[in-house]
């Protein structure tokens, strides 16, 4: 099994994932800055890969502070939370991995417990356990969907990279295969990183799971062709209406889905779903370097002192996805009905 990130040793252990597909490294981080340098240039990415990366750099933070006055420590790994938020700002799992590292010191200092840092590690480890886990029961539940035979279309990596193993919207298709189903996969490019063609054509390779591999232009004339059955994607966060935010492109994918009469599907953590936020409208869209779209890693492909944009995330309207995959079960429209059904364990698929 792939595994992105690892806790060894009191040091966090990454996958370099912009050193794949050509070599598979590690890189081996001992402080927590380290941790937050990784996510900012997408050593590490995808939302929730990003939550327990946090989660772990939070912890590994914690191990180098003085435990005692227990306030003074808290005061500090509540710091270190604050910097590592900084990271990036779309991934809702960022954000609410640090929520539940603060909450498990709250509760170790407010129970008087002596051994506070083994603590917050069994924290972010347990973490990235559970996403393992969630990942697995999103792949029974979301393998519902997909049928013998289907050609399926995904964008950017939402795989086992993406998460601490195992994969979301490639997870669903990881248990598909394992159910004996067989599919064939279409991945998206994904300028301007290509997390599809580096990461995604990587994983599937790995497993052999049959993978063709398109520029982004081409995905609408597929459709067209007839040629995809469903398109599957992940997220970065969802917010209450069924607006989600996922990689660049995502949205141009769901308007021809819905124009083609495809299933659009989103795979991705309850972790994932920002129930704060109303609509799409509020999620806070990362801007990236412009270097990213003006070259590709040290080969300038456009004139010098090109202007760019570079939003790195967009927002797909709810109207547009059929549903939404979640470790605990399908959400359908209207999804703040339906999340709030699956919350109160009401949910039936
Ligand atoms: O910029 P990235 O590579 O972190 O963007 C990742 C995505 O957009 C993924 O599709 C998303 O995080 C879901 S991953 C399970």
């Amino acid at each position: 099994m792939i595994r992105t990130i690892i806790w060894k040793n009191n040091a966090v252990v990454l996958i370099d994932q912009n050193a794949l597909p050509l070599t598979e490294r590690y890189i081996t981080c001992h402080h927590y800055s380290e941790v937050i340098s990784a996510i900012k240039d997408l050593t590490v990415r995808g939302a929730p890969a990003i939550g327990v990366a946090a989660a772990m750099a939070a912890a590994l933070g914690a191990t180098a502070l003085p435990v005692k006055p227990a306030e003074l420590f808290r005061q500090s790994f509540y710091k270190i939370c604050d910097e590592i938020a900084q990271s990036r700002p779309t991934a809702r799992n960022l954000f609410w991995a640090l929520e539940r590292m603060k909450k498990c010191l709250d509760e170790a200092i407010a129970s008087g417990k002596e051994k506070i840092v083994p603590e917050l590690v069994a924290q972010a480890k347990r973490i990235g356990a559970e996403d393992i886990a969630n990942n697995r029961q999103m792949g029974k539940k979301g393998s519902t969907l997909i049928a013998d035979g289907d050609n399926i279309l995904t964008h950017c990596n939402a795989g086992a990279l993406a998460t601490a193993g195992y994969g979301t919207a490639l997870g669903v298709l990881r248990a598909a295969r394992e159910q004996g189903k067989k599919i064939h996969v279409y991945v998206d490019e994904t300028r301007p990183v290509l997390q599809g063609a580096r990461l995604t054509a990587w994983e599937l390779k790995k497993e052999k799971i049959p993978a063709t591999l398109i520029t982004d232009n081409m995905a609408g004339f597929l459709m067209q062709q007839g040629k995809i059955d469903k398109i599957i994607v992940g997220a970065d966060r969802i917010a209450a209406n069924g607006d989600a935010a996922n990689k660049i492109g995502t949205y141009s994918l769901a308007v021809l889905a819905y124009v083609h009469n495809i299933p659009f599907y989103i795979a991705a953590p309850l972790s994932t779903i920002d129930t704060s936020l109303k609509t799409g409208l509020e999620i806070p869209i990362e801007e990236r370097s412009g270097k990213e779209v003006t070259n590709f890693r040290n080969v300038q492909t456009a004139p010098d002192g090109m202007k760019v944009y570079n939003p790195a995330f967009d927002i797909t309207p709810a109207k547009f996805v059929s549903a939404i995959i979640t470790e605990k079960g399908i959400l359908t429209k209207p999804y703040l009905r339906s999340i709030r059904t699956l919350e109160k364990g009401q949910t039936a698929r």
